[in-house]
């Protein structure tokens, strides 16, 4: 009930409909109860007198209801609609709008695949319901009632047979919705399975493909469909009873009472035209019934369509900005004070994912970040554009608290790259103006020759207005990069997070863009995460993450002298496989040089696994990463 309340409440323009469409199934409703009943009248006074002008009055009377009920009826049809729709439309639009204000914690909660059923299945399903709650749910139980009243009218005895249907039917009904029911309810669980595996393979496609998991995927995409099918099919034999029983009590009752209600004419006790009626109205009766289960089962299934909804539209986000927010951030100043974090993976709390972090970054400072896979260093990055909130201790951007601030202000003034960046289907231009939306053209090659994404959009022939597929298929890695990188830059932030955003870029155009940086955006602190030491020659410090603990926080210089972790990267990445090797290995005897060479090429058959699923990645994929 609560569900259905809450639900509605998003009716808003579209309660006028939703009002009218049930009182005209009303008048309709009565008009079909009243024709029976001109019937009897006619038959008893007109035909069976041969009273002609009687046939032609009750006849008129007749065809008037069945006009207007007709018209009417149609009408309730249209207006039913119109408000279903606009249920639905409003419910997408209110769906849509809650997921926008989700942290990335309220979508881990739900997941993508999950939200989007709910935006589509479910909510189509609620449509059906109300739908056919607004006509059918008036006109069911309506009808039944007035058709009852006139046979118990017209002959109190004779509807006791209706009555005896009636039992008999609503026993067998309840029997087949019960085991029905739950079958429903399991539905929607396959469903969001289903979604998982479209939506996971088919924005994943080129993954599948490199893998040759087609076959595989496609596998288990019918297994989720079969199970769904084999639901579906379970539920819908059983309602398939709903016929034959129907028929059966149908035809029992026309037969029960043609043969009482001949021996009631006999006896004088009623007319053949109330007999006739009577017949009419076991059908009204009856159909009703059926009507009556049929939303049952209808409402009930969307029932929990209605509750996955209200499950999403009544999520707190738990990140929102506070009230009397600050609107600017004064510095890029970061600071990290005990903090502790651990996603919440439903399972209750699991391990901390960092741990205790303790590290301040003066404004215009360049810090890196390396560490393992898994160490934690997104999610480092990730609490200080507040996308994630901390457990313990505070995150400080300019001084102030993360959570002090308008998250929209501070996320503009925190620019990350992330790792998995996307750019949207549109020119390149409109993506690089998701930084800033007046960005002039010239503030867009600007940017763009600073991440050293101009000298590839100048090669392409529509140049700033080459349209960018969904995701940017049709740019390479390592453009899509720089463009993420540039559109960053466009937001002029007081800090820039690189989310091991130059991993796909060769190291030559790595410094240029970092020099870039240090020219073009000095006082803008800049943290770059990387697998490779390359990446950190611009850095003032380099912070060392180790399974979620701080390893070391100092220069690089301090660090080959103190920190193992370092110098064990750096000692293997400048060993072999640095690119400036490649250009000196001639200089080299020939036996270093072939093991050199071939050890590159075992790197390369691993980095190709690597680049597709950068997890995999062991603790120096920078070496990988060269290739
Ligand atoms: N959304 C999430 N929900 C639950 N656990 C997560 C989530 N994101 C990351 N983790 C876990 O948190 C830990 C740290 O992940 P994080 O992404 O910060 O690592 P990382 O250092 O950036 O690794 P990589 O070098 O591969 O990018 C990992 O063990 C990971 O499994
Ligand atoms: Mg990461």
């Amino acid at each position: 009930m609560d569900i259905i309340r809450k639900l509605l409440s998003h009716l808003g323009e579209y309660r006028r409909p939703a009002l009218i469409a049930p009182v005209c199934t009303l008048i309709a409703v009565c008009m079909e109860v009243l024709i029976p009943y001109v019937m009897a009248v006619l038959i008893d006074q007109g035909i069976s007198k041969g009273a002609m002008d009687k046939v032609w009055l009750y006849g008129g009377v007749m065809l008037g209801c069945a006009v207007v009920a007709l018209v009417i009826d149609s009408a309730s049809a249209v207006f039913g609609s119109r408000a279903s729709t606009g249920l639905a439309s409003n419910l997408r639009d209110a769906l849509f709008e809650k997921v926008q204000t989700y942290s990335f914690s309220n979508i881990d909660k739900f997941s993508t695949a999950g939200l989007i059923t709910r935006m589509t299945t479910d909510v189509t399903n609620v449509q059906n319901a109300f739908n056919m709650s607004l006509i059918i749910a008036t006109r069911a139980p309506i009808s039944l009632v007035a058709s009852l009243v006139m046979s118990v009218v017209i002959s109190p005895k004779l509807s006791g047979i209706f009555l005896v249907a009636l039992v008999v039917l609503s026993a067998a009904l309840i029997f087949i919705m019960v085991k029905v029911m739950p079958l429903f309810g399991q539905v929607f669980q396959r469903y969001d399975a289903l979604n998982a595996s479209v939506q996971e393979n088919v924005t994943a496609i080129r993954v599948v493909k490199a893998f040759v998991r087609e076959r595989h995927e496609d596998q288990k995409f019918s297994r989720a469909a079969n199970d769904l099918h084999d639901l579906f099919v379970r539920a819908e034999s059983l309602i398939a009873f709903n016929n034959p029983i129907m028929g059966v009590a149908i035809y029992g009752c026309i037969i029960a009472l043609s043969w009482f209600g001949t021996h009631s004419i006999l006896a004088g006790e009623i007319s053949t035209g109330q007999l006739t009626s009577l017949l009419g109205y076991v059908f009204n009766v009856l159909i009703s019934l059926m009507m009556l289960t049929m939303i049952f089962v209808m409402v009930s299934m969307s029932a929990a369509s209605g509750k996955r909804i209200v499950e999403v539209l009544e999520e707190e986000p738990d990140i929102v900005s506070p009230e009397n927010a600050l609107m600017e951030v004064p510095n890029g100043d970061v600071d990290f004070e005990n903090v502790h974090f651990s996603y919440r993976t439903g399972d209750g709390e699991g391990e901390e994912t960092l741990a205790n972090i303790d590290m301040h970054v003066k404004s215009g400072e360049t810090i890196g970040v390396l560490g393992g896979t898994g160490s934690g260093k997104s999610t480092f990055v990730n609490l200080i554009s507040r996308l994630y909130d901390v457990d313990a201790g505070t995150v400080r951007v300019g001084g102030n608290d993360v959570r002090a601030y308008d998250t929209e202000v501070l996320r503009d003034a925190v620019a990350v790259v992330l790792q998995q960046n996307t750019l949207f289907s549109g020119t390149i231009l409109e993506n690089l103006r998701w930084g800033k939306a007046d960005a002039t053209l010239e503030e867009c090659k600007a940017a763009c020759a600073a991440a050293c994404a101009d000298e590839f959009i100048d090669r392409m022939p529509d140049g700033y207005d080459t349209v960018i597929e969904q995701g940017g298929t049709n740019v390479s890695g390592g453009q899509r990069q720089r463009l993420c990188i540039a559109r960053a830059l466009l937001k002029r932030p007081r800090v820039l997070i690189l989310d091991d955003s130059t991993s796909a870029v060769d190291t030559a155009t790595d410094a240029s863009i970092q020099r870039a940086f240090a020219e073009q955006i000095p006082d803008t602190t800049k943290i770059i995460i990387s697998q490779r030491v390359s990446s950190f020659g611009a850095c003032d410090r380099i912070l060392v993450l180790d399974a979620g603990h701080v390893a070391a926080f100092a220069p690089e210089a301090e660090l080959i002298e103190t920190c193992d972790i370092y110098r064990d990267v750096y000692e293997t990445q400048n060993k072999v496989g640095n690119e400036a090797d490649f250009d000196k290995l001639e200089h080299l005897p020939r036996r270093v040089r072939d093991a050199k060479q071939s050890g590159q090429r075992g790197r390369l058959r691993q980095a190709r696994g690597h680049r597709l699923r950068p997890d995999l990645a062991t603790l120096r994929p920078g070496l990988l990463r060269r290739a």
